[in-house]
């Protein structure tokens, strides 16, 4: 075995997004192209020679060919180490939790999160490092400057590594430890809640439905939901992962996840429904015939926090993305305790995890998450939902309405728009952000807008500046109107129209979202022109 040194020249389009490089897999199988930017990390993270590294993905067509190249370059980098998942598998907030456990320099993960799979769609890589959270701004900068001016890569010549067993081999000098990509995760899941709890609930006949969509949190739910908390066989449907996922869009939303919601919505409904995304970090919450918003999901795990043994102390302070309702930021300021405010993107939660300031944080793209990792965690919030009916012991319906009834009700719906031809979808952001003057006060039936931005942030750890993270537009009763170009496409432009209004009369909270937002929306489609200028009339999907 000998470590080949590559020439190659750089790809013009490396730049990592909101979650990593993600571009369709014809675009991946180029010659030299997942090389370059597998190099391009491993010259920028400054690894010490001998180093553990973390290695699996969500189990998409690609990942093996992906999972055996990177094997491959990293023992010709050096690394002393690889932990990779059996078959190459490990959920996302599974990869976070054994880049922890094991206290290993990073971890290099395979996904394109709830993007469609197959030999067609999608395919992405990003890396973390060591607290087990995606890569800092700088490190990314820095991945993507040297995927510029890359000139050659280093590769051991050798056979594949056999990944479908438990066992340790070895790569010229590296060892390959195959682990059990479930175990150490279910382990970390039983020392947050009260299993006892879910488990009595279960036998007394709560029923549950979790749709795994063919993705990579079958084999996990499985084992914790049935095993291990003894959900009746069948409870986790669409177990099986696939290269594909089905054909699907593993996105677990009120229209992806079609199969759950109409069991969820049918006669005979279970009394629990959830679904996770092609890598397991995103969860959707369903009562029977109810469904629960991410916003207002965050909002009422801060709320109740302390039913489970995890969290019992109370908890340090919450965040959520700018985007992201503000039902949160009144639990908070009800248990007296920070509340911050980030952009789009799950790096942000980490800095505030580490230096303590949080202990929960969300976003309303079906993302929630703790500090037990640094990523967020589709089977965490499913498992944090259970264990407080179980304590609760209500339905997920009478619990929301009583946090509404206490809190007020935040309505909530973000409107998508895909795949746009990217200079329409600039030109609404700028037209957007040259109104803000003309904007500023004027009056819209019983809405007034009181300021417009840009939004910027400063991370209050690391004093870094984050700029234009999305257009607000905020009205004088607490109302909110987002515009924002989404990070994570692969093809042209997704523009994001994310609508909020708050409503603290009790009488009016039996709405529905799309009716109690229909002022809103007209006022977003006017004052953007998204119609004229994109051509759309409606939006690719409503969440
Ligand atoms: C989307 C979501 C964002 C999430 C990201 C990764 O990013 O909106 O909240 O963190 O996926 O799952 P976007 O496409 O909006 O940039
Ligand atoms: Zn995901």
């Amino acid at each position: 075995m000998s470590v080949r040194t590559v020439a190659t020249q750089p790809f013009s389009d490396q730049k990592p997004g909101t979650s990593g490089l993600r571009k369709k897999v014809p675009v991946f199988q180029q010659p030299h192209y997942l090389e370059n930017f597998v190099q391009s990390i491993f010259d920028s993270i400054a690894a010490p020679k001998g180093a553990t590294l973390v290695l699996g993905g969500d189990g998409r067509y690609y990942n093996r060919e992906a999972i055996q190249i990177i094997l491959k370059m990293a023992a010709a980098n050096g690394f002393g180490e690889v932990l990779v998942g059996c078959g190459g598998i490990l959920s996302t907030p599974a990869a976070s939790c054994v880049i922890r456990k094991y206290k290993t320099y990073g971890g290099i993960i395979l996904s394109a999160s709830h993007n469609p799979g197959g030999p067609k769609e999608d395919f992405g890589i990003k890396y973390n490092s060591n607290n087990g959270g995606p890569a800092t701004e700088t490190v990314t900068e820095a991945i993507f400057a040297k995927s510029k001016s890359i000139a050659s890569y280093r590769i051991l010549d050798a056979a594949d590594v056999p990944l479908d067993q438990l066992n340790e081999t070895s790569l010229g000098g590296m060892k390959v430890k195959v682990i059990d990509p479930v175990s150490d995760y279910a382990e970390l899941m039983e020392s947050l809640f009260d299993f006892d709890a879910i488990r009595t609930l279960l036998k007394g006949g709560f029923k549950i439905k979790f749709d795994a969509m063919h993705a990579v949190n079958g084999p996990y739910a499985k084992e914790i939901l049935e095993a291990r908390l003894g959900a009746v066989s069948g409870s986790v449907m669409n177990a099986v992962p696939l290269e594909d996922f089905g054909g699907g869009h593993p996105d677990p939303n009120l229209t992806y996840a079609h199969d759950l919601v109409e069991i969820m919505f049918g006669a005979d409904a279970p009394d629990f429904g959830a679904a996770s995304d092609g890598d397991g970090d995103r969860n959707m919450i369903l009562g029977k015939r109810f469904f629960v918003t991410p916003s207002d999901s965050l909002a009422l795990l801060a709320a109740n926090a302390t039913l489970a043994p995890a969290y019992k102390q109370g908890l340090a302070g919450v965040a959520r993305s700018m985007p992201t309702s503000a039902a949160v930021d009144r639990v908070a300021k009800a248990l007296n305790i920070p509340c911050f405010e980030t952009p789009t993107g799950w790096k942000f939660f980490g800095n505030l995890m580490d230096a303590g300031k949080v202990t929960l944080c969300g976003e309303e793209s079906f993302g929630t998450g703790s500090n037990h990792v640094r990523e967020k965690d589709g089977l965490w919030a499913v498992l944090f939902w259970l264990n407080i009916v179980a304590a609760r012991k209500q339905s997920v319906e009478a619990i929301v309405r009583e946090h509404w009834a206490k809190f007020g009700r935040n309505f909530y719906s973000r409107y998508d728009y895909e795949g746009l031809p990217t200079e329409a979808a600039n030109g609404v952001m700028q037209h957007l952000r040259d109104s803000f003057a003309t904007l500023t006060k004027q009056q819209f039936g019983k809405y007034t807008v009181q300021t417009c931005d840009d939004f910027s942030y400063t991370d209050p750890v690391d004093g870094s500046v984050s700029k234009g993270q999305g257009v607000r537009i905020l009205f004088s009763d607490g109302s909110r109107i987002i515009f924002r170009l989404s990070g994570t496409g692969t093809e042209g432009a997704t523009l994001r129209v994310y609508l909020e209004a708050f409503e603290a009369d009790v009488s009016r909270h039996h709405l529905d979202a799309q009716d109690a937002l229909k002022e809103l929306i007209q006022i977003a489609l006017r004052i953007s022109e998204l119609q004229t200028r994109t051509g759309r009339d409606q939006p690719t999907v409503i969440t």
